[in-house]
């Protein structure tokens, strides 16, 4: 049976030009089109199809709220317009809309964006992107910041989200998460390169019934000791098929693995606390970065454990970077202590907690940043 398709459009020009293109598409049928929006969402949570498209002629604002009933409703949609700026699209992604496609509707985009709507697994963002939480000192808050992010980025953007724990060999992702690891990293990709990635890409837990999976540490840690760069380049190729958001914890050393984890990623959080030999540290990383070529924008600064009051200002910081934070995430030793304690997100624990709030500040910040630039880069 074919996949039902509704259409919300006021212009009749276009709702022949769909449903010819519709007509074309194998596994897709169109069940109904509105020119009321209103209407068409009553039938739409009533009838379930697959696809909803949506003309958004009058901007996203009057449609944020339909759109979201739609997508908490496991229905993709579809956002078609004449005028997109960057605001428009987050907007749109934010609310829940699953692709945007411009108008006059061009078929080849058209039947692009239906596919990907058709698929299980579906990417919204137009690549998948690795986001690598670093720094060259032990202890000052990476698995924190790794985890409840992963969770974070899970639970706003709906999309399919893995954190893999390459801080080697002594992984700690579970102490936060509370994940059972089942085989070993390296194993899996070796078996893969043989029989296609469903070794590693099962080897992901699913957490809870979130869309975030973790790929936790080995439990065997002599094992890690066989995985090499190439088994990096491998791991993030099989998990960019599956995944649009890929976070990395990564460990402490200048190493050859670790610079490679580096350079393969799209983004790198360095993340540092507020005092001199630390910001110290985080200085020279920016500069190895530099020497080693990486963008400029591919590095942001999260500053961990932070004090309204400390006796160095933010701005010292900045001044000593030469770089503005991108983020702080406030000092809350309780609310930490308490989510690695019982091995949960701290959202679970306090939903309204300083760290909580800021923790879905810096997913939300990271994801409208990183919709624009794929839109800038279209
Ligand atoms: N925002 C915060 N407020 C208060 N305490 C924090 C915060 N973030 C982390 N901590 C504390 O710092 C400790 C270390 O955090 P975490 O394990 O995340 O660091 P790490 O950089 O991953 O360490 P490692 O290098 O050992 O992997 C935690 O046990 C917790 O006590
Ligand atoms: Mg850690």
């Amino acid at each position: 049976m074919n996949n039902k398709v509704v259409v919300f459009e006021t212009d009749n020009d276009s709702v022949e030009l769909i449903k010819t293109y519709i007509a074309e598409f194998e596994q897709l049928e169109l069940d109904n089109t509105f020119s009321d929006y209103r209407e068409g969402t009553f039938y739409a949570l009533k009838n379930h199809p697959h696809i909803v498209i949506i003309s958004a002629n009058e901007g996203i604002a009057p449609l944020k709220k339909t759109i979201n009933l739609l997508a908490d409703n496991k229905i993709n949609v579809i956002i078609l317009s004449e005028n997109y700026t960057t605001n428009f699209v987050i907007q749109a992604l934010r609310a829940g809309a699953k692709d945007y496609i411009s108008k006059p509707i061009i078929k080849k985009d058209f039947f692009a964006s239906l596919k990907k709507c058709s698929q299980d697994v579906v990417k919204t963002i137009n690549k998948s992107n690795i986001i690598s939480i670093f720094s060259n000192k032990g202890g000052i808050g990476k698995t924190a910041i790794a985890t409840n992010l992963a969770v974070e980025f899970a639970r706003q953007t709906r999309e399919k989200v893995v954190l893999v724990d390459l801080n080697l060999p002594l992984g700690d992702v579970t102490t936060f998460i509370n994940i059972k690891p089942s085989i070993s990293i390296a194993s899996a990709i070796e078996t893969a390169a043989h029989k296609g990635p469903e070794s590693v890409l099962n080897a992901c837990k699913q957490y809870k019934d979130t869309s975030l999976y973790v790929l936790a540490e080995p439990i065997y840690m002599e094992e890690t000791h066989t995985m090499t760069p190439t088994h990096i380049f491998k791991l993030f190729e099989y998990l960019r098929e599956s995944f649009s958001y890929i976070l990395v914890d990564v460990g402490t050393s200048i190493d050859k693995m670790n610079m490679k984890i580096l350079e393969l990623s799209d983004l790198i959080l360095l993340v540092s606390i507020v005092n001199l030999p630390l910001i110290r540290n985080c200085q020279r990383c920016l500069d190895l970065f530099n020497n080693l070529g990486f963008d400029d924008n591919k590095t942001k600064i999260v500053i961990n454990r932070y004090l309204e009051n400390d006796e160095i200002k933010i701005e010292d910081v900045e001044k000593v970077l030469n770089q503005k934070i991108y983020w702080k995430i406030p000092n809350n030793y309780f609310a930490i202590m308490s989510s690695i304690n019982k091995a949960m997100p701290v959202s679970e624990i306090n939903a309204n907690s300083n760290v909580t709030l800021s923790f879905s500040g810096l997913a939300t910040k990271l994801t409208e940043d990183i919709i624009a630039k794929d839109f800038v880069e279209l």
